[in-house]
Order: structure tokens, then C-alpha cells, then sequence
């Protein structure tokens, strides 16, 4: 087998917003993959990016109040960690914010411009006259002009399903201000698509492109080819074209850069050769996987870009469906909108990889995450068949055995089976056939407890003469789990890692082929536990919390308003009611048998009050006479145990010594509560 370079990606996720399992299958799903084509000695790298540009991740950072670089570097961290925690081991994760990218795409596409595939022409687009901005097709909400629906996106209607240009929305408004926008000109930099028509096609028929991407392929062909707009207007969060000020490249241009970009980052750390992998005539091999939803801009912008560019295109383009949980588009009301944090807080991640490899094959069709089917499958497959097989031998060999397996192989044509089935499990992973290759490995996982069972060492071992033969079984038992284990290590890495570590040996898919004899193993330890549906249940109710937290802005959790949140939302009538006069504390006084209170007189203008008021912590009567503070003046009097007090001074602060009346320059703070 000779060695093959193989350079992996997978798209390049927004730094926007947390990370769900919707994402997490296609991390998942290249990551089997990178590690397969490790486990099998090839020359891989799997690299990744923030997805860092655009107006949603522009004005979400506005939102915030904090800088687009501020933001995404904060969704960097979460994200790297959920896929780290979910064992996605990537070679490289970078940005497309990054100084290589920048270079590589002015880079690019000074190279389109020289060649003349890059044409200006003058568009005319809706405008926020009060924002200042070109609005995204998202960004504009109004009527359907088919079927009357109001407030629908700029590009669909989610009540007929008819699609339009956001000109032709009845009553348009702006999403970001509520303006009714204009029409406005402006000069708009286009990629010339149409002129890559033969070239697009030739790389259709020579590669191996899925079926369904290839039928897409000839459909975009037969509606005809069109221009592409990579150019968008300041304000934009991006990367500004050579020799265009003010004009930036559309996020789409930049992006799969990102992944040219990545591996440059890493050849620059590493001394690895960039040109190999991407100059025209490298023959290593390029990956992308990638959402269904996102077909068009790999299979047919990204290869013209790079071939008009002079570099490599890809060898091929993965695609697959998107997840669905419970038979159903993935809810925040269900609770089925699982953040990958969620999940992890409950769940072993390993689970989860078990369950999409197992679903998983080389279509694009939708991947159902079925909770009860999820629960059922991995507590059969991997706790009841493939633990088990551990579970049952080894315990025998560490305490009759000294730990040690046997010198005899009793049943070499088990084992030989089980070897044998390298080849065909390798095609299935190869081919992205996971469930295929599962379902082999699970067939052969029946056998290795069928056999076990009908030897039944637990009886074996109780007799003196036949104990060598139960050393024999445990032995062999543990050999074709070690098999199974070298078959699972790309979907299993952290279950492989701690049965490496029991066996005392690595497991590679070479070393498959030989078994363990007379060889010193350690202490076995659980490897996975249950899936309980408790915990399954609680992620679900947890996931419907989440969601409302997630509609909120993020909160400092040192801020007043962490430890209080505000209260629920009143309307403006009820706002009204609450009369609040300025007042002068005419006198202050010492209230008898009152830990807390002091008796206020409060000057109105025009009449006076008596209010007791909880702060006596904070102040003594000399430092507030003659203040001014704010009072609710229509407040209820209360009979109080001291006497009536007919009102209420506003103070704020989290309590004791800091409590600080209104007069607010004393010490409080924004967002403390006014009491
Ligand atoms: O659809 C998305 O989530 C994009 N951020 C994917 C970009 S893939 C690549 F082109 F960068
Ligand atoms: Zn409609």
C-alpha cells in the first residue's frame, strides 16, 4: 500500500453563535475519516478555520458592544473546546480574519483580475437610509408579493414558499432599524462563472462526485451559469479589495480561502510544503466536507476560483444531510436544539460518534437522532457486545493468569475472520460507508461473544483440568476485541486510547493482523458506561431553558445584573403609575427597637411624609438630612410596626454598607436595582 498525502477539511464553521450537533456530524463525520486515513499510514492533515467575515457576525458584534475581532476570538475558544471535548482533532484550526488569508485572497484575486474574470458593473440595492447600509436580503422584512403574508424575509415567504428579490417585498422595512429603505447604486465587483462553463464540466465527469451533486451540477448548467457578486459595500466586516477602497470581499470569496489559509498557517509552523498540497500538479489529494445546504459555493465558485487562480482543484467534495431529532426538524421548543456544550454536560461524546458513524453513509439524506433509538443502539452495541467481550475475559486473566494471555492461539480461524475483515471495513470507512463498516464490525463482535458463550470460561475455570482451556478463551477473546478495538479507534478514540493502555500495546490497523501471545496485559477498567435516559431527558429539558438564555444578550457575571436579573417586562401603562417625585429629607431619625429602619421626613414641596426607610447599614441621620433623593409618592401607606409610612425612597446597592440613596452619584453603580 503506497502512501498517500491527503489534505482534509471541513467547512468552516461562522464565529457566530454556540456550536449544536447539527455541526457536530460533519466534525464527526471528517474526523473518522482524518483518523482512518492516519490509523492506515497516510500522510493526512485535517485542518479548519473560524468562518470569521460578514454583516450577521458584524452586527451580532455590535450587538454586544464589543468588536468583530473582540467576538469571534470569544467563539473561537467555545467552539475549539466543544471540538476538542468531542475528540475532533483537527491539525490545524485557524481564522479567515488572518494575515495568510488576507494574503491569499488578494492573491487570488489579483490573479482572476489579471486573466479578466473579473468584470464591475453599477446594481442598484435596497439601503437603510438611517443605518447607513446596504441590507442583506435578510435584513429587509415586509409583504409577500405573492401571497400577502406579512412580515416575511427578503428572499422567501415561510407562508407560500414563493421566492422574490427583496425589491419586490410590499411595505419593506429594514430588520436593523425598522426604516423603510431606498434604492440605492453602487459599483459591485463580479466573478465570471460563465467563462469556467467547460472546465466546471470536465471536472464533473473526471472526479467521482456524488450522484446527487452531480445532478445538481447539470441542473445549475442547464439554467445557465451566472456572474457572482463578491463584492459588498462599508460598513462590511472583511477584507477590503486591492484597489477598491471601500469595497470588501463578499464573506463567501474569502471563506473556502480559509482553508488554503489554515494550511499555510500550518506549513509555516511545521515546514511542511505548501505547493505539494496546493500548487497545480500536486498529487496530493483534497477533501472538503461539507452541509448539503452549501454544494453550490464548493462544486462550482471554489473549483473555478482556484483554476483561474492557477492552483489545484479538489479532488473531491463530501456533502451530507443535516440533522433531524426525533424524526423532526431540530426545535428550541423541543428542546431538540442541542448546543454540543449541552450534550457534553450530560453525555459521553463518545455516544454520540458511535451513533453517527453508525447511521451514517456516503448520501446526502437527512441523519435522524432518534434519543430512545440512541440510548438502545450504543447500550446494545457498544456496552452489551463489545465491552462485554472485555468485560468477560479479562478479569480471569488478571487473577488466575498473573495477567498474562497465552503463549496458543486455540481457534486460529477465528481470529483469522476477524483479520481477514480488514480489507472490507477499510473500503466502508474509505468510501464514507460508516454504518456499512459498523455493521461488519458488529457482526464479527456477535461471533466473538457467541463464541465465548458456548466456551463459558466462567465454568471452565472451576475445574482444575480444564482452567488451561479457559486461558485459551479468555485469550483469544481479548485478541478479537483488540481487533474490533483497532476497527473502532476512528469513531472511538478515547474508548481505544484507554484499551491501548489495558492491553499495553498500540493498536494500529497493521498490527491488527497480529495477535497478542503470552503478553502481559493490566488491570481492566469499565470502559463505557450505560446510557441512561435520565440524563438523555435532562439534556432535552435543559435545551429548552437554554434557549430563552440564549435569546438574551450575554451577561458579565461580575455585573449587578448577573446576581439580579431584570425583572419581567411591564407595559408602558403599568410603567405610568409609579409616581416618582424628588423629595428633600427634611429629617432623619433613629427609630427605637429598629435594627434596620430609619424614620425619614420627607419635604414634597408642598406637603410632608413620614416613610421608614431599610437603611440604616448605610447611613447615619446627620449624613443624609437635607439630601434630595426620589421618592414613589403614590405608593400604598403601610401600617409599619413603628407607625404608617407613606411612601418609598428609592436606594440601590447590593445591601449592608452599600446601600446608597438616590442622590445615584454615591457609590451605585449601572445596573444595580433601585429599591
Ligand atoms: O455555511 C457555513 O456555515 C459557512 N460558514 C461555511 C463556509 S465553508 C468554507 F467555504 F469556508
Ligand atoms: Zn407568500
Amino acid at each position: 500500500m503506497s502512501k498517500r498525502k491527503i489534505l482534509i477539511t471541513s467547512a468552516l464553521p461562522y464565529a457566530n453563535g454556540p456550536t449544536h450537533l447539527g455541526h457536530m456530524l460533519e466534525y464527526i463525520q471528517t474526523d473518522i475519516w482524518s483518523r482512518f486515513q492516519k490509523l492506515r499510514g497516510h500522510e493526512t492533515y485535517y485542518v479548519c478555520a473560524d468562518d470569521a467575515h460578514g454583516t450577521p457576525i458584524m452586527l451580532n458584534a455590535q450587538k454586544q458592544g464589543i468588536t468583530p475581532e473582540e467576538m469571534v476570538k470569544n467563539v473561537s475558544v467555545e467552539r475549539q473546546r466543544d471540538f476538542a471535548d468531542f475528540s475532533v482533532e483537527f491539525d490545524n484550526y485557524h481564522s479567515t480574519h488572518s494575515e495568510e488569508n488576507k494574503e491569499l485572497s488578494a492573491l487570488i484575486y489579483n490573479r482572476l483580475n489579471d486573466k479578466g474574470h473579473i468584470k464591475k458593473r453599477t446594481i442598484s440595492q435596497l439601503f437603510d437610509p438611517e443605518k447607513e447600509i446596504f441590507l442583506p436580503d435578510r435584513f429587509v422584512t415586509g409583504t409577500c408579493p405573492t401571497c400577502g403574508a406579512e412580515d416575511q424575509n427578503g428572499d422567501s415567504c415561510d407562508a407560500c414558499g414563493a421566492t422574490y428579490s427583496p425589491t419586490e417585498l410590499k411595505d419593506p422595512r429594514s430588520a436593523m432599524s425598522g426604516a423603510i429603505p431606498v434604492l440605492k447604486d453602487s459599483e459591485h465587483y463580479f466573478f465570471d462563472l460563465p467563462a469556467f462553463e467547460d472546465m466546471l464540466k470536465e471536472w464533473l465527469h473526471s472526479g467521482s462526485l456524488q450522484a446527487e451533486m452531480a445532478n445538481k451540477l447539470e441542473e445549475w448548467f442547464a439554467e445557465g451559469l451566472q456572474q457572482w457578486d463578491i463584492s459588498r459595500d462599508a460598513p462590511y466586516f472583511g477584507f477590503e479589495i486591492p484597489g477598491a477602497p471601500g469595497k470588501y470581499f463578499y464573506v463567501w470569496l474569502d471563506a473556502p480561502i480559509g482553508y488554503m489559509a489554515s494550511f499555510k498557517n500550518l506549513c509555516d509552523k511545521s515546514g511542511l510544503d505548501f505547493d505539494a498540497f496546493w500548487g497545480e500538479g500536486s498529487d496530493a489529494e483534497l477533501y472538503h466536507f461539507i452541509g448539503k445546504d452549501i454544494i453550490y459555493f464548493h462544486s462550482l465558485f471554489w473549483p473555478a476560483m482556484l483554476d483561474g487562480a492557477n492552483f489545484r482543484k479538489p479532488t473531491n467534495v463530501f456533502a451530507h444531510g443535516f440533522v433531524t431529532v426525533n424524526g423532526a426538524k431540530m426545535s428550541k421548543s423541543k428542546g431538540t436544539f442541542i448546543k454540543a456544550r449541552t450534550y457534553l454536560d450530560h453525555l459521553n461524546p463518545e455516544y454520540l460518534r458511535y451513533y453517527f458513524a453508525a447511521k451514517l453513509n456516503s448520501g446526502i439524506t437527512d441523519l435522524d437522532l432518534n434519543l430512545e433509538d440512541f440510548a438502545q443502539r450504543v447500550n446494545s452495541d457498544l456496552v452489551g457486545k463489545v465491552v462485554n467481550i472485555a468485560s468477560r475475559c479479562a478479569g480471569f486473566i488478571t487473577k488466575k493468569f498473573d495477567g498474562k494471555l497465552s503463549d496458543v492461539i486455540m481457534e486460529p480461524e477465528l481470529l483469522a475472520e476477524f483479520q481477514n475483515a480488514s480489507d472490507t471495513i477499510a473500503e466502508h470507512y474509505e468510501n464514507r460507508e460508516y454504518s456499512r463498516a459498523i455493521r461488519e464490525i458488529m457482526t464479527l463482535a456477535d461471533k466473538a461473544n457467541q463464541f465465548i458463550d458456548a466456551q463459558a470460561p466462567w465454568v471452565l475455570i472451576k475445574n482444575e483440568d480444564t482452567q488451561e482451556q479457559a486461558h485459551q478463551v479468555c485469550s483469544l477473546g481479548l485478541n478479537l476485541f483488540k481487533v474490533l478495538l483497532t476497527y473502532l479507534k476512528p469513531v472511538l478514540p478515547v474508548m481505544a486510547a484507554n484499551v491501548e493502555s489495558f492491553l499495553n500495546t498500540e493498536l494500529t490497523w497493521e498490527s491488527a493482523q497480529t495477535p497478542l501471545v503470552g503478553h502481559e496485559i493490566s488491570k481492566f477498567k469499565a470502559l463505557m458506561q450505560r446510557v441512561e435516559m435520565d440524563k438523555v431527558n435532562k439534556m432535552v429539558e435543559e435545551s429548552k431553558e437554554s434557549l430563552e438564555a440564549a435569546n438574551k444578550p450575554k451577561i458579565d457575571p461580575n455585573s449587578p445584573l448577573a446576581k439580579e436579573p431584570i425583572a419581567d417586562e411591564i407595559e408602558f401603562n403599568d410603567f405610568v403609575k409609579v409616581d416618582l417625585r424628588v423629595v428633600k429629607i427634611a429629617k432623619a431619625e433613629h427609630v427605637e427597637g429598629a435594627e434596620k429602619l430609619l424614620k425619614l421626613t420627607l419635604d414634597l414641596g408642598g406637603e410632608t411624609r413620614q416613610v421608614f426607610a431599610g437603611i440604616k447599614s448605610a447611613y447615619a441621620p446627620e449624613d443624609i438630612e437635607g439630601k434630595l433623593t426620589v421618592m414613589v409618592a403614590n405608593l400604598k401607606p403601610r401600617k409599619m410596626r413603628f407607625g404608617m409610612s407613606e411612601g418609598m425612597v428609592l436606594a440601590a446597592g447590593p445591601g449592608g454598607k452599600e446601600i446608597y440613596i438616590l442622590n445615584p452619584d454615591e457609590g451605585s453603580e449601572p445596573g444595580m436595582r433601585v429599591m
